[in-house]
Parts: structure tokens; C-alpha cells; sequence
């Protein structure tokens, strides 16, 4: 790695929307600099000054513990004024509505607002409404940039490469905007991606984003490098997606019995949060093949990543 070239690392953009439209130098130099935060964030000393005057704040209209915590964290070891906006308590309870919550935040000025919101196309909205940066943390089923992100920084930490892997994306893909972001990036890195779903949680037409799409999970992992897993997105659903959830885990859920039809050496992934016994047991989630508890570490370093490039963009500085 070449840390004097990524440490000059500057994302043209004003905002990080989603992995698409991102260019294969700018996902390459994102995950470049990560690298050195992950370094950073492993010594006792992790503060730097390069946010220092800048005021971040988070809007999360949706739960959160991981994308959240990091994002604080990211924005405070950089140095920003970094606030959480709590929104269970603010005037959009009394009918205000995103843009005004907006356009009011908008006048004290901050210079990078990171936003998750229920509604796919609400932080692209928000985007267009402020004078600031804009960080997408999650938006409905559309994308989750920085997840994909961490991910693929996980796993090219672990296996070296992403390019020629084959990643098995499983379980809610319809729902998810971490397997939307995931396969948009995997591709553009040249991985070749897989979707092992029951028909119910496929998208129609998923395969025009360029993945194969299998209904097995024998199949779907057979000579898979990496296992992907995802969470049954109940709050996303209206009606029933699944018969049970015991006949889900039976035919979806991953154990070590499923986990053995991937390579040998195959690896297993999650978002989080995750729920044992439904998508994944607990052998396999706290295993030695799980990188999960790593993905968190990653999430960190990522964020401070995007903070870093995008605030390098910003005027003034
Ligand atoms: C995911 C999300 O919110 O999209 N979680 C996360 O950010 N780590 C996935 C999920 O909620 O299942």
C-alpha cells in the first residue's frame, strides 16, 4: 500500500449518497486510507486534528447501535464537534417535517451531516437541501455506502484480494440496502457475486445487477470464499415473507452443517445486528471462521475514511 498517495486521498464529491456511481480509484482510495485508521485506531494515541473546526451532526431516524457509535466515534477522533440529534425527541414528533428539520439544522452551519432514514431517496432529498456534505447511513432498502465499505475492507484484509473471490450474498436481499450496496461494490472490484434467497425475499430482476441468483443454500455456497448473511428485515416487511422462522433457519439459517458445502476456508460475514438462531446459529457467528467482531473494528476506520476524504472537498479547506 502506498500510504503517501492514500494519505492524499481527496473524494471529489460533495456528498457520499451510495456506492454507485463511485469510479474503481475512488472505492480503491477510500479502502487505502481506511488502512491507516485501522492502524490509528489501534494505539493508544487515536486523535488527529484533521476535523478540527468542523461540526458534524447525526440524524438516525431509524435504530441504530454500530453505524451510529461509529460515526460519533469517527467524526470525535478526527477532531469534529460531533452531536446526535435525538430525534424520538425532536419537532418532527410535532409534525415538523424533513425539510424543515433540515433547512433548521442547515442554518447553524454544520459542515457534514451523516443521516438514516426509512425512506429510500430521503438522504439524496436532504442532500440537495444543504450547504454541507451529506453521509448516506442507511437509507430504506436503497443503500448503506459505508457497509459495503467495511466489508469489502474485511475482506480484502483477510483473503488479500477481492477480485476472482466468490462472496454468497444470503437470506432478506429484497429488504436489504447492505446487500444492494455490497453487490454494486464486490462488482465493480470484480468479485463474483451470488444471492441465495427463497424466492419471496428476491427482487424481481435482481439479476440485472449482475449476480447469479440460486434458491439453495447447498448450491448457493458450494465453493463460496465468503458467506454473507443477512437479517430477516421484519420492520420492512408488510405480510408474511417466510412460513416460520424454524422452517426459515432450517432452510436458510447458517450452521456448521451448511457452512461446510463453502470452501474450506471460506469466511462468514454479517452486518449485525444479528438474530442467533434465525439466519445464522451461534457455533457459526462466534466460530473461527466468523469475521463479524472484525467487521465492527473495520466500520470505525472506514468512517473516518469517508469523513476524512469527503472534509478534504469541503470549502475552506
Ligand atoms: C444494517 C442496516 O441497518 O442496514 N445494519 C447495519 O447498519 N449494521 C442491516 C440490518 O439492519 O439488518
Amino acid at each position: 500500500m502506498n500510504i503517501a498517495a492514500s494519505s492524499s486521498f481527496v473524494l471529489n464529491r460533495r456528498h457520499l449518497l451510495g456506492i454507485e456511481g463511485l469510479s474503481h480509484e475512488e472505492i480503491v482510495g477510500l479502502l487505502d486510507l481506511s488502512e491507516e485508521f485501522v492502524t490509528l485506531n489501534r494505539q493508544i494515541e487515536k486523535k488527529r486534528t484533521s476535523l478540527r473546526g468542523r461540526t458534524q451532526i447525526n440524524l438516525f431516524f431509524e435504530a441504530s447501535t454500530r453505524t451510529q457509535s461509529s460515526f460519533e466515534l469517527a467524526g470525535k477522533r478526527l477532531g469534529a464537534d460531533v452531536m446526535n440529534m435525538a430525534v424520538a425527541s425532536s419537532a418532527m414528533k410535532k409534525g415538523e417535517t424533513l425539510i424543515d428539520t433540515a433547512m433548521t439544522l442547515n442554518a447553524m452551519h454544520p459542515d457534514i451531516l451523516v443521516m438514516r432514514h426509512h425512506a429510500s431517496g430521503a438522504v439524496e432529498l436532504l442532500s440537495q437541501k444543504v450547504d454541507g456534505s451529506v453521509i448516506n447511513a442507511g437509507d430504506g432498502a436503497h443503500e448503506h455506502p459505508t457497509q459495503a465499505l467495511l466489508d469489502a475492507l474485511t475482506i480484502r484484509r483477510n483473503k488479500g484480494r477481492i477480485e476472482g473471490l466468490v462472496v454468497a450474498i444470503c437470506g432478506d436481499i429484497i429488504h436489504s440496502r447492505v446487500a444492494r450496496s455490497n453487490i454494486i461494490l464486490l462488482n465493480a472490484l470484480g468479485a463474483r457475486v451470488r444471492v441465495v434467497a427463497p424466492s419471496t425475499l428476491l427482487p424481481a430482476g435482481i439479476e440485472r445487477m449482475g449476480v447469479e441468483v440460486i434458491r439453495d443454500m447447498r448450491e448457493g455456497l458450494a465453493d463460496a470464499d465468503i458467506v454473507m448473511m443477512l437479517r430477516l428485515q421484519r420492520e420492512r416487511m408488510n405480510g408474511s415473507f417466510v412460513p416460520s422462522v424454524q422452517e426459515y433457519f432450517a432452510y436458510f439459517g447458517l450452521d456448521a452443517k451448511k457452512l461446510a458445502y463453502a470452501k474450506k476456508d471460506a469466511l462468514v460475514m454479517h452486518p449485525g445486528p444479528m438474530n442467533r438462531g434465525v439466519e445464522i446459529d451461534s457455533s457459526v457467528a462466534d466460530g473461527a471462521q466468523s469475521l463479524i467482531r472484525e467487521q465492527v473494528e473495520m466500520g470505525v476506520a472506514v468512517r473516518m475514511a469517508v469523513l476524512e476524504a469527503l472534509s478534504r472537498n469541503l470549502p475552506n479547506a
